[in-house]
């Protein structure tokens, strides 16, 4: 397979062996390794902190720092604040003039206000953080393109992490400035890097799982009836949505340092491993009629979240949020409709995020 990077990787398809090769220990997520399969062309440089391109034991000493604020316990005692805003946000948007885009009317303020509470963010500098993580995700930009928009949140963070160590509040950046950056255990630039990943990683994802399930919401009304009528079912619900929409779309991207056999061939020490999650998340050996969406389907098996030591440390938080914007969107507004035609809705496809840019809605 050609890549801008390298010659010849390999596509891992089968979810046994995507399994398999993400919890491999002889894989490696460092992306400036020699060879190693990235997305994009250019120079890329890891930024310190930014651990989902570090390998264990590095990378696990800085996602262990972050662990308390994502435990399940942590996140289920931030239900009722979500429901508020929610119900805020969706309140909002009812004032619009329609058609009204539900991505920047909802999508993305929800999970955006979520972060910049948990993490004590202005959500009045949204701008630096959204701008930049949307030319992040966006793969027809350079690797120098996408560096700057890297480097231009972690600056704004190093700003910010000076002002919460003189200022401490109750959040997740006084913590990180004043329990790791003082103490010396975290470099600036590293609290930063670890902080750039989180505001990108929180809120390019749940927005546009946001946007993309309620078109397919729409487009099964039946189901969508039921999900309603029975909310006992909106957990299961919501994995079947990552299962079936799987937004990290672009393939995770690996390299292997040793020899190792994996589905009866022999990846080799050096070789670039693509591995694209919606193949895992769409394997008929593990799901019955994959390519149907089916919300009594029992998905909490998928792989949406990536698997082995980088899966997604978000997960509580992103399911919590989709569990409460998901059915309270159709009950704030029953008659909810798409105001353009299917093939008229601007998908977001050469992106790191599979995505909705604007889905002008009416009701
Ligand atoms: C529906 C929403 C989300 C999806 C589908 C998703 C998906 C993923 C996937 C596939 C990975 C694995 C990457 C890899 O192995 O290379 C990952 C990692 C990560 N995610 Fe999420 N994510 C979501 C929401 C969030 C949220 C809300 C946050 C935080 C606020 C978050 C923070 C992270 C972090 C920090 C990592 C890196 C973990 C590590 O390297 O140990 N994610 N996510």
């Amino acid at each position: 397979m050609a890549l801008p990077h390298g010659p010849v990787h390999w596509l891992v398809t089968r979810y046994d062996d995507i399994r398999s090769v993400l919890a491999h220990p002889a894989v490696s997520s460092d992306l400036t390794r020699e060879g190693f399969p990235n997305a994009r062309a250019g120079t890329v440089k890891r930024a310190p902190g930014f651990f989902i391109s570090e390998d264990d034991p590095d990378h696990g000493v800085l996602r262990r720092m972050l662990t308390r604020t994502f435990m399940l316990k942590n996140i289920e005692s931030m239900r009722p604040r979500l429901s508020r805003l929610t119900g805020r946000l969706l309140d909002e948007l009812a004032e619009q003039p329609r058609p009204a885009d539900l991505i920047e009317n909802f999508a993305l303020p929800f999970p955006s206000l979520v972060i910049c509470e948990l993490f004590g963010v202005p959500y009045a500098d949204r701008e630096v953080f959204q701008q930049n993580s949307k030319v992040l995700v966006d793969l027809t930009v350079t690797a120098e393109t996408a560096l700057a928009a890297r480097d231009a949140i972690t600056d704004y963070l190093l700003g910010l992490l000076k002002e919460k160590d003189r200022n401490p509040g109750d959040d997740l950046f006084s913590e990180l400035a004043v329990r790791r950056v003082r103490t010396g255990e975290l470099t600036p630039e590293q609290a930063a890097g670890m902080g750039s990943l989180l505001l990108i990683a929180g809120h390019e994802t749940t927005a546009n799982m946001i946007g993309l399930s309620t078109v397919a919401l729409l487009r099964h009304p039946d189901q969508l009836q039921r999900l309603l009528a029975e909310p006992e079912s909106v957990p299961t619900a919501v994995d079947e949505l990552l299962r079936y929409l799987t937004i990290v779309h672009n393939g995770l991207r690996r390299i292997a340092l040793e020899d190792f056999e994996i589905g009866g061939v022999t990846v080799k020490a050096g070789d670039g491993l693509v591995i694209p999650l919606q193949s895992a998340n769409r394997d008929p050996a593990v799901f019955d009629l994959p390519d149907e969406l089916n919300l009594s389907r029992a998905a909490r098996n998928h792989l949406a979240f990536g698997y082995g030591v980088h899966q997604c440390l978000g997960q509580p938080l992103a399911r919590a949020e989709l569990q409460i914007a998901l059915p309270a969107i159709f009950q704030r507004f029953p008659g909810l409709k798409v105001a353009v035609p299917y093939e008229e809705i601007a998908f977001r496809r050469q992106t790191v995020v599979y995505g909705i840019s604007e889905l002008p809605v009416t009701w």
